[in-house]
């Protein structure tokens, strides 16, 4: 049976990988790790992981993904959104292992009116992005059989997220303002879950770097609005600028993805953020 080691197993990805791994028991063995078990800035603990395990997959969905913390911490962020994806792949280079490493749409910096395709230049504009572009580069460097998948503006049921600070926030305000001016694409995480699964079940994989998210393109603000419309919160939303709105880390203006190159090549098919939103409305409200 093949295996499939999926690193970031206590993260929003990861549970939502967990949640449909029984899908798949025929066909695959699954672990997961956290990073109690695995650490991925420590090259020696992967090396003996890798060398018991021998996965056949390495799943990276672990990251240091506090974006405005980042531009405070670097070298932590830089340790494990690239030093550790380095470390990661080179094992997956050795073992002969295919990396489905998860990315960002942070690695642009926001300042076009085109939707950015895989190959569009790249230029993140904080600690955050720039630590995972250099994660990218050493991933597709240190092993030939990775692939990136670069997501947006991610959300689920599980850990810290905006729909859920947001639902927080609307049971206990009456009034919020919400940033008008930054567009992206939601994602929720289950999708970018089956979208992995789809890919391992690939029999001639393509290699390189890939966009999913949701679609179309959307602001905080509107987002927000769904969100209390899909929770039947009667809280008032208003429209700020990001100027109204100061975070330590910059965010890009548009940073939204073509999903061209995944639907040509690994037929999948985006799904509209609205009804991936209120898939997980629905669970929280539960
Ligand atoms: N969240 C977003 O809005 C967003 C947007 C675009 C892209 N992404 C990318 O999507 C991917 C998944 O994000 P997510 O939101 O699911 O992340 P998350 O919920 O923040 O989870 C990240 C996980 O990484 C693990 N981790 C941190 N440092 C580690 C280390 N040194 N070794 C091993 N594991 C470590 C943590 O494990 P422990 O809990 O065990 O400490 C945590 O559970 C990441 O690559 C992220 O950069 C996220």
């Amino acid at each position: 049976m093949k295996k499939i080691l999926v690193i970031g197993g206590n993260g929003q990805l990861g549970n939502c990988i967990r949640k449909i791994a029984s899908d798949f028991e025929n066909q695959y063995e699954f672990t997961f790790t956290d990073s109690q078990t695995l650490d991925i800035t420590n090259r020696d603990q992967i090396n003996d992981f890798f060398y018991d395990l021998k996965p056949d997959f390495c799943i990276n969905a672990s990251a240091y993904t506090a974006v405005d913390l980042a531009e405070k911490e670097e070298e932590k962020a830089f340790a494990v959104n690239a030093e550790g994806v380095g470390n990661l792949a080179e094992a997956c280079a050795d073992y002969k292992t295919v990396l489905i490493h998860v990315s960002t749409d942070y690695v642009f910096d926001g300042e076009t009116n085109l939707d950015y395709s895989e190959d569009d230049f790249t230029n993140p504009i904080g600690v955050y992005g720039k630590s995972k572009l250099t994660g990218e580069e050493l991933a597709l460097e240190n092993n030939p059989k990775t692939i990136i998948l670069r997501t947006s503006w991610l959300y689920s049921e599980f850990n810290k997220n905006f729909v859920k600070t947001m639902l927080n926030l609307f049971s206990q305000k009456d009034e919020l303002g919400i940033v008008a001016d930054q567009f992206g694409q939601p994602t929720n995480a289950n999708d970018l879950a089956e979208a992995i699964m789809t890919i391992i079940e690939k029999p001639n994989k393509i290699f390189g770097v890939f966009h999913f998210s949701n679609y179309p393109e959307t602001t905080w603000f509107e987002f927000a609005k769904k969100i209390a419309e899909f929770s039947k919160s009667s809280v008032k939303l208003n429209a700020l600028t990001t100027d109204q709105y100061p975070t330590p880390a910059k965010r890009p203006k548009r940073s939204t993805m073509s999903l061209d190159k995944i639907e040509k090549i690994y037929n999948i098919e985006p799904k509209h953020w609205e009804n991936s939103l209120e898939d997980c409305v629905n669970i929280l409200s539960q």
